[in-house]
């Protein structure tokens, strides 16, 4: 839980330190006057990027050298985070440099619902994947480990396949990426298992009567084991110069009718449907692990009409986790009791008494 969040330079925000709640946070104001901003550095603290721009330096403030955010959370651990134009940074876990990003990513699981969060659907399979290897790194101290052994392995594979290397030197690097890649394969299989536990209840309140199925897609036919996978496809990959099928190609199949769900859906009924897969995402990680993930829901009144926002209001709720909701009136939102409000104007972030 964060208790504390410190911007500086960042974006249009010169300097702001708040305080949030535990429960729900409404951060309100203008067109831009930096609501997105906010949300943009609670997630740069735990994924050391922004979800807007692949430049990092874009989100320096105009005219300044570099932009600081820090980060308390509960009461012992702190994250410091710098970063400079030039693309330097210095990321600082409780006053020492942070060895590795994903170091951050475990202290700090987030959720983000945005509009833009329909990709999820719409787009191809790396934000599913994504999305299910998030559950499985939290979900799993091991997993960052046998998944960064797998991609270096696979790369190494696909450059062998460009290189025309022997079948027989190929073989050498295919058993240690069947066993990596069967282990990632059962705890994505276990991961999405829960989630779809979890989803049931979820997606029953949002979307009943809409027949939804989700099903993991293994990134290779399921009638056949890994191994055969990849000397079966051997000729084919050598042909192509890069591996076809396996882990690599997981995905998240979700249908309404045997239809994909993102071509019978209307968009608000899809934006439930990302709504339902993160909070659930959050809430089998708390099942799990017994820590909360924090939610940042950016205009969660978009698409939505007054009952689905009450709905998802109180199903963000109910996770007990901490949240963080921008919204540009605060009346579009007035159902739910606000532990704090936020007024945003100019960059400038002021905590409301009511
Ligand atoms: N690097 C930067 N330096 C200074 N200002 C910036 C920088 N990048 C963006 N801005 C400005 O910061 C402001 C805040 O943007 P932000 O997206 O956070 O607003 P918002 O409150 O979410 O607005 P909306 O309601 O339209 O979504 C914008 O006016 C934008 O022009
Ligand atoms: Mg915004």
């Amino acid at each position: 839980m964060l208790t504390k969040l410190q911007l500086a330079h960042f974006r249009n925000v010169q300097a702001a330190s708040v305080s949030p709640a535990g429960g729900l946070n409404l951060i309100y104001g203008a067109n831009g006057s930096g609501k997105t901003s906010v949300l943009e550095a609670i997630w740069f603290l735990s994924v050391g990027r922004s979800f807007r721009s692949h430049l990092s330096q874009r989100v320096i403030q105009h005219n300044q050298p570099h932009f600081t955010l820090f980060a308390q959370l509960g009461s012992d651990d702190r994250i410091g985070l710098q970063r400079e134009r030039g693309g330097d940074h210095q990321v600082r876990i409780n006053g020492e440099p942070a060895k590795r990003l994903a170091e951050l990513a475990s202290m700090l699981p987030l959720q983000l619902i945005s509009p833009e969060s329909f990709s999820l659907l719409l787009d191809g399979p790396k934000a599913r994947r994504e999305f299910i290897d998030w559950g499985a790194f939290h979900g799993d101290p091991q997993f960052f480990s046998v998944w960064s052994r797998f991609r270096r392995l696979l790369k190494q594979r696909n450059q062998l396949l460009r290189q025309q290397a022997s079948t027989r030197q190929i073989a050498i690097w295919d058993k240690q990426l069947v066993q990596y890649g069967q282990w990632l394969t059962d705890a994505r299989k276990a991961w999405v298992n829960s989630l779809n536990d979890a989803l049931k209840g979820i997606i029953d309140q949002f979307l009943p009567d809409v027949p939804i199925r989700i099903s993991f897609n293994q990134g290779w036919d399921s009638k056949t084991e890994l191994d055969q996978v990849y000397s079966a496809g051997l000729a084919r990959d050598l042909q192509l110069g890069y591996t076809v099928s396996g882990p690599h190609k997981a995905d998240l199949r979700l249908r309404v009718d045997k239809m994909p769900a993102q071509d019978s859906l209307s968009r608000g009924q899809l934006k439930l449907l990302v709504c339902a897969l993160k909070i659930a995402q959050g809430m089998v990680l708390s099942q799990q692990q017994q820590r909360q993930c924090i939610y940042l829901v950016d205009d969660l009144a978009s698409e939505l009409d007054q009952t689905r926002r009450t709905l998802l209001l109180e199903q963000l709720q109910k996770t007990g986790g901490q949240v963080f909701v921008t919204a540009i009136e605060p009346e579009q939102l007035a159902m739910v009791p606000w532990d704090k409000r936020f007024h945003v104007e100019q960059g400038r972030i002021t905590e409301q008494q009511d």
